[in-house]
């Protein structure tokens, strides 16, 4: 017999609804879907914390809470990046063992452990801390294709967890590209060895072949396999629970569920996946074979689509997929997942726009300095030049980064409280692993993009500008105006025309705003050209759209050529935005925490 691992509550909405998923949306179903007799569900962790705390509004440990409640018989589980836990990058080792035990009081009692690079020794922490709390400890590996990820290798690392204290064993295969031979030789393989705790498949249906693997795997002796519900499994989803078990049943793996009510919870979903019709993706709907080639997993393609139709670069998607396999190779062959896969998907994205590493994001830095782990495969000496600099050799890190880390619970806790914002010891893991947006959520200041309630949304459309016929103010006018929403201190003498941030505006209509002081809407007139006649001062700007995450320099500041003035967040990851050349700082224009657009002033440099 072989049973499920029903992913609808995590996986499927996080590949095909951008992990959009609400928890109202969630709870009705729970009672059904806890009578199915799952081997277990997953509905927490990968990227799910991150959307509750940055698009939704909601708190992640409440979430947990509320479906562990309502799935009183189904063993839950949620999806630990190892020593990355729910985000991009690692936490010092009191961090991750607080995260955990939280986890497992608040209601998670199975954790699927994995490194994005398949390194044991960032596994050892979670799987150690989730054995004490006596949870449910699963060891998993990510699945790639590449000349050293050979069936002998996963077939030993797999011994490896189990000898680690796993409870069992998970192939990830999150880019849906498994073949039937390669599932059937390392589950034969593992089963061979004698490894004896059970082993899971979770595959996505991306590539096509899915189905044909997912036979070959119960050939091969597989205990659990991972599905979604229909409605919510598109390509880059799961294959669907229903049309599995029907695919076994009157088989020696026959799963026994029932399929009435399969076919109940199956209803319920396809009104969940028209209610969220704002979200849906041609692309992500589509089987696509290359994926076998380009390997991009189904969370990061829809991701990709995703910001790529953000910076207006949509037209680079196929450029963007050739380019992703050859950054690949330059990086030593990391499986593609969260978080080497938006490592290597931003850094794809900057050589398709600014040309072959003209641009390199702090990640990729950070990635060639080991501090994500060691790269599974060689890297050439011309790449960590590349990339480091001629002193490479002197910056890249032997050891496991997480033990360069100072401890941080006691002092983040701390920190909070000063604040006045520590509810509960769960707040401090959610501001310790997302410091700004998690400090935002705390204090109330993340406004969710839907609720429920308002669903269905229709696609964004162009935003129509509003005539408002309000009395001129005379000039000169001196006060304030507001533009895209926030307010500028401006002198205007006759012209109808106002500079902010390098650019011009032509104010179409002055009336005055609410606090009483003269405002004006306005609309963008023209581009100012990039550089001062004089050739003197120098404007830098925003290479692509983004969040200031912070400045690194103050007006007055010296500054070097590619010395990075300030970091920008596009797409999950950090990237500088450095000086052009050796200068002054003379202004910022932007802050902390403000959106920009490409091509928005970020700073003013005199050269
Ligand atoms: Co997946």
């Amino acid at each position: 017999m072989v049973q499920l691992h029903d992913q609808t509550l995590r996986d499927a909405h996080q590949s095909v609804l951008a992990t959009r998923l609400r928890t109202e949306d969630m709870l009705p179903i729970c009672d059904k879907m806890d009578q199915v007799g799952f081997d277990s569900m997953e509905i927490w962790g990968g990227a799910t914390f991150d959307a509750c705390i940055r698009y939704l509004d909601e708190d992640p440990w409440e979430r947990l809470n509320k479906l562990s409640d309502a799935l009183p018989n189904t063993r839950v589980q949620m999806l630990e990046r190892a020593m990355n836990i729910v985000a991009y990058s690692n936490y010092p080792d009191d961090i991750v063992k607080n995260f955990v035990r939280y986890a497992y009081r608040n209601g998670c009692e199975s954790f699927r452990i994995f490194d994005a690079l398949n390194d044991l020794r960032y596994m050892k922490v979670p799987i150690e801390t989730a054995n004490e709390e006596g949870a449910h400890v699963q060891g998993s590996l990510c699945y790639t294709i590449s000349p050293i990820h050979t069936v002998e290798q996963y077939v030993e690392k797999f011994k490896e967890l189990e000898k680690m204290g796993c409870d069992s064993l998970c192939i990830k295969d999150m880019a849906g590209m498994i073949s039937p031979t390669r599932a059937y030789n390392i589950i034969k393989g593992c089963k061979e060895t004698g490894i004896k705790i059970p082993i899971d498949l979770h595959s996505h249906k991306t590539s096509g072949m899915t189905g044909f693997a997912y036979m070959k795997a119960c050939e091969a002796g597989v205990d659990v396999l991972d599905t979604s519900i229909s409605s919510l499994t598109g390509a880059t989803g799961q294959p669907s629970t229903e049309s599995v078990t029907a695919a076994l049943q009157d088989t020696e793996y026959d799963t026994g569920y029932d399929m009435d009510l399969l076919m109940d919870i199956r209803e319920y979903f396809e009104g969940i996946w028209s209610k969220y019709r704002h979200l849906h993706r041609n692309q992500a709907l589509r089987v696509d074979p290359s994926v076998t080639v380009h390997q991009i997993p189904g969370g990061m393609l829809s991701n990709l689509v995703n910001q790529l139709e953000k910076q207006g670069a949509a037209d680079k998607y196929e450029e963007v997929l050739k380019e992703v396999p050859r950054v690949r190779e330059d990086f030593g062959y990391p499986p593609l997942v969260t978080p080497s896969s938006q490592i290597v998907g931003v850094q794809a994205v900057m050589n398709v726009k600014f040309g072959r590493y003209e641009k390199i994001t702090n990640d990729t830095k950070e990635y060639f300095r080991g501090m994500y782990g060691r790269p599974p495969g060689e890297i050439s000496e011309e790449m960590y030049e590349t990339i480091l600099g001629p002193d490479w050799e002197d910056e890249v890190i032997e050891e496991r980064p997480a033990s360069l880390l100072e401890p941080q619970f006691k002092k983040k806790r701390d920190e909070l409280e000063d604040m006045g914002l520590l509810k509960k010891p769960e707040d401090v893991l959610t501001y310790a692993i997302y410091p700004d947006i998690g400090l935002k959520f705390l204090k109330g200041e993340v406004e969710a993009e839907f609720t429920s309630d308002e669903l269905p949304l229709e696609p964004e459309k162009e935003k129509e500008e509003k005539e408002v016929k309000k009395p001129p103010v005379s000039y000169p006018f001196e006060g304030k105006v507001n533009i895209d929403g926030k307010d500028y201190e401006v002198k205007m003498e006759s012209e109808e025309t106002v500079r902010v941030n390098g650019k011009e505006y032509k104010v179409s209509v002055l009336f005055p705003d609410r606090s009483g002081s003269q405002g004006a809407t306005t609309k963008p007139k023209k581009e100012e050209p990039t550089q001062d006649p004089s050739g003197e001062e120098l404007e830098v700007k925003a290479p692509m759209l983004g969040t200031v995450l912070d400045l690194k320099a103050n007006p007055g500041d010296q500054v070097k050529k590619d010395e990075p003035i300030a970091i920008l967040e596009a797409m999950k990851m950090e990237n500088d935005v450095s000086a052009p050349k050796d200068g002054t700082v003379k202004e910022f224009h932007v802050g902390k925490g403000e959106d920009v657009e490409e091509n928005d002033l970020i700073a003013t440099m005199v050269v």
